[in-house]
């Protein structure tokens, strides 16, 4: 064997990217989407470095960084990051986007130790969203132990779309009946997640329009996962409806901002010029006065940008080994 590499030499480049990373990603100078770049390279390593960064973050005076790290954190599934979400969630002084998605990160990870803080947070949080996601959270952290114990299966598993979901997909039931529990505004929310992610994962037309026509419910945390399922299943179909939303000053910005995500991952799958229609757009709302919905616009055009370049948007699944002026 011709390799001479110690695992000393091979770690040190790996170390320096991370920090570099870790640097990009706090680093408010920086536009917001090389800090993206960052944040969702990150998301992909292990260990104490990129956790306290992506901790860091969810500090950050971008709302809409802030909650991507407290999400990242919850899907990478890390315990030792939990501390650090409790006081996300607890903190009333941060944004209730930051708040909701610490809340949903401590029900993707699940323990049980987590259940008097939620609980708390379910009474006393002012914001609908954030009680909704603790309720959410509370119903999987109970099916996550149900499930361990009578089944001795585990609810860890992603979904077929990568994702660590806050509901398990009903057991199938007709498209129809899924979407009767969709839109049944006298429904308990994890039913309605647990059909929406139910017709995510059986597809097909009548399943994605039933998931459109749920963009009409009242509750915004509601409306604003099935935006996001609408990006994760990439049709077309959606993007009229996901166009509306975006337009839509009066509209949670939390449901704007999932929206324009979705516009451009529907975009990068569907290429041009049917999706002129929707880049036009996130042109235009890239100029929003809310910056969640702006900067998220900003996000999802830089990224349609690399796709149709042919580069990756994270920086560590470039093939070349990552030089320092590469940043
Ligand atoms: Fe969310
Ligand atoms: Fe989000």
């Amino acid at each position: 064997m011709n390799d001479t590499t110690t695992p000393e030499s091979s770690s040190r480049p790996e170390n320096d990217m991370q920090q570099l990373l870790c640097d990009r990603l706090l680093d408010p100078t920086q536009p917001i989407s090389e800090r993206f770049r960052a944040l969702f390279s990150l998301r992909n390593l292990k260990g104490p470095v990129p956790r306290n960064a992506l901790v860091h973050a969810t500090r950050d005076s971008s709302n809409l960084l802030a909650h991507e790290a407290a999400f990242a954190l919850g899907q990478m599934q890390d315990t030792e990051a939990v501390p650090a979400l409790e006081e996300v969630l607890s903190d009333l002084s941060l944004h209730p986007i930051v708040r909701h998605e610490a809340a949903e990160a401590l029900g993707a990870i699940g323990l049980e130790s987590n259940v008097p803080l939620l609980k708390d947070r379910l009474a006393l949080d002012p914001a609908q969203e954030v009680r909704e996601t603790c309720e959410l959270a509370l119903k999987r952290i109970e099916d996550v132990k149900t499930a361990g114990s009578a089944l001795g299966l585990s609810m860890e598993e992603k979904s077929p779309f990568l994702s660590v979901d806050p509901a398990a997909p009903i057991a199938y039931s007709s498209v129809d009946k899924l979407r009767e529990v969709l839109l049944d505004e006298e429904e308990r929310m994890y039913e309605r997640y647990a059909a929406l992610f139910a017709l995510r994962n059986h597809g097909g037309c009548e399943a994605v329009s039933a998931i459109i026509e749920s963009l009409g419910s009242k509750s915004a945390l509601l409306k604003h996962e099935v935006a996001y399922v609408l990006g994760q299943l990439q049709n077309k179909a959606a993007c009229a409806a996901l166009c509306n939303v975006l337009r839509d000053a009066n509209e949670n910005a939390m449901v704007r901002h999932e929206a324009a995500e979705a516009l451009g991952s529907i975009a990068v799958h569907v290429g041009k010029p049917s999706d002129d229609q929707s880049v036009a757009l996130l042109e235009e709302f890239a100029k929003d006065p809310e910056p969640i919905v702006s900067q998220s616009c900003e996000v999802a055009l830089s990224m349609l940008e690399y796709e149709r370049s042919g580069k990756s948007f994270e920086y560590l699944f470039q093939k070349a080994p990552l030089a320092c002026n590469d940043f």
